[in-house]
């Protein structure tokens, strides 16, 4: 089954059932101090599980674009690395607002694997809540009991708090979720060793597919769980990895989810990918790992800029930026790509994805030329950088150290633009680690001398025609907004000071 037919199988699914069908939110997040990026299906319908926003529809379905590299959920690290984690991937959910509960969702998640997707039964394994002393809950009975309906109970495994109860964040919406799992390795492997053993173990053939999320509480700051007024349903299906599943695939980069990007980077470098039981010398190995990293992180980019974040120096900028500089380092140091090349990816994702999510070939053009502006500035940066982090490697390896010190980190992120994570990954490639703590006191060191220059630049303030004793009695301290109603309005000024930013 075709990508495309996945997802849409899903949808349809899920409208047999009465749900109704929405678009994907944007992945940026505007406005949320809690998150940069929707990081789960669940993220845009936060407000309604809380009570705070109203409930339009009881029960929707929807792929959601999501990104994991910030904050709680965070996969960056092992992303291209392994081959089924990514930065941005799609969720497929379906939502139940003060609608259906346990048995329905499980009931239906159940039937849509195994009778619609034929996924083997034999292959499945499924955990539930095993119940929290700390938080004060039970063993999730309800879930099990579903379960038992459909699969042998030596395939039901207990999981705990961190595998077994979702939230979102520090704070908000929480509950006990029940995960479905399936088991890729051969028939022998199988017989050697349960699956039940592998679950939860980072197994790269024995992955979580789709999640269960039973709403029911919300986490206050405090850490304390209060009850929400009503229960959800918030699943979350990874679509990169049913679709591998779907195609009988061992890697979600050999689905045709990925496999347009890896030819198109196969012809961009000249470099061949090669399936990972295949991929046996390190240096296959490693150009394994780059195309992987840079198809997965083109998605990301692209979607985001198509999004309206563009890469910055702060906030989900800066996060977007990294990344790029990341594939690029990749592609620089284990594909020989040394010009700009990460932007001749952009119109076959277009092409690929364009249908699914219009908005990447509406804004095809803004999305290459963004990112090759970026590549070319980070790439004159880079070549300097690189040699002289190598050279840092060296000389710290040479003085039997294991540890790079903080102040070189941080004069690479500050002369270079070389991003922690960056240079801890090529430090990482001579067996060094990087002095974290330091760098970050540097960081803070560089923030408050330039916060300390802004200030010694602003003058004081000068009255016109008044006293200061006379304009702070006076002084009407509401704004009053005219816009609407005025092109124009005259008034006095009543003081002024020079202020002058020492970094403009
Ligand atoms: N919100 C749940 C998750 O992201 C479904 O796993």
């Amino acid at each position: 089954m075709e990508a495309h037919k996945v997802r849409q199988t899903f949808l349809d699914f899920f409208k047999s059932k009465q749900h109704h069908i929405v678009p994907s939110a944007p992945m940026v997040v505007k406005g949320d101090p809690t998150l940069l990026f929707n990081n789960s299906g669940m993220a845009p319908f936060k407000d309604i599980f809380l009570g705070n926003a109203p409930i339009k529809w009881a029960r929707v379905a929807d792929t959601q674009k999501c990104l994991r590299v910030s904050g709680k959920h965070n996969d960056l690290e092992e992303v291209g690395v392994d081959t089924y984690h990514h930065t941005m991937f799609e969720m497929l959910g379906n939502w139940s607002f003060g609608d259906y509960f346990k048995k329905e969702a499980i009931t239906w998640a159940w039937e849509l694997l195994t009778e619609v997707y034929k996924i083997d039964k034999n292959r499945l394994y499924v955990t539930v809540f095993e119940g929290s002393k700390e938080d004060g809950l039970a063993f999730d009975q309800e879930a099990y009991d579903t379960w038992k309906q459909f699969i042998d109970p030596s395939r039901i495994l207990n999981g705990n708090k961190k595998d077994n109860f979702w939230e979102m964040g520090d704070t908000g919406p929480c509950g006990p979720c029940t995960e479905i799992h399936y088991d890729g390795r051969s028939d022998e492997e199988r017989q050697t060793v349960s699956g039940a053993l592998r679950v939860n173990n980072d197994d790269p053939l024995v992955i979580e597919i789709w999640n269960n999320v039973f709403m029911e509480f919300e986490r206050r700051a405090d850490g304390s769980l209060i009850k929400l007024p009503k229960q959800h349903v918030d699943t979350g299906m990874g679509f990169e990895r049913l679709v591998r599943v779907l195609q009988g695939k061992s890697s979600n980069y050999d689905s045709d989810v990925f496999s347009p990007l890896i030819n198109k980077i196969e012809e961009l470098s000249g470099h061949r990918y090669k399936p990972e039981d295949e991929a046996h010398h390190k240096k296959q190995q490693l150009v394994n790992i780059a195309m992987r990293v840079i198809a997965d992180h083109i998605r990301t980019i692209s979607f985001s800029i198509a999004d309206g974040q563009l890469p910055a120096n702060t906030g989900a900028g800066y996060v977007i930026r990294r990344i790029l500089r990341r594939a690029i380092r990749y592609g620089y140091q284990s594909l020989n790509l040394k010009e700009p090349f990460m932007y001749r990816i952009v119109p076959t994702l277009a092409h690929q994805m364009g249908e699914a999510f219009p908005e990447l070939q509406a804004q095809k053009l803004l999305i290459e030329k963004v990112i090759k502006e970026e590549e070319s500035s980070f790439y004159k940066t880079l070549e300097i950088g690189l040699k002289r982090i190598d050279q840092i490697c060296i000389d710290t390896t040479t003085a039997k150290k294991q540890v790079v010190d903080g102040k070189q980190v941080f004069e690479l992120y500050d002369t270079f633009g070389f991003p922690i994570d960056l240079t801890s990954l090529i430090a990482r490639g001579y067996q060094l680690s990087i002095d974290e703590v330091a760098f970050n006191k540097y960081l803070d060191e560089q923030k408050n001398r330039s916060r300390a220059a802004t200030a010694a630049d602003t003058d004081d303030w000068v009255y016109v025609g008044i006293t200061r004793q006379e304009a702070e009695k006076t002084q009407d301290k509401e704004t009053d907004f005219v816009g609407y109603d005025a092109l124009e309005r005259e008034t006095k000024i009543v003081r002024y000071r020079k202020v002058k930013q020492k970094n403009k």
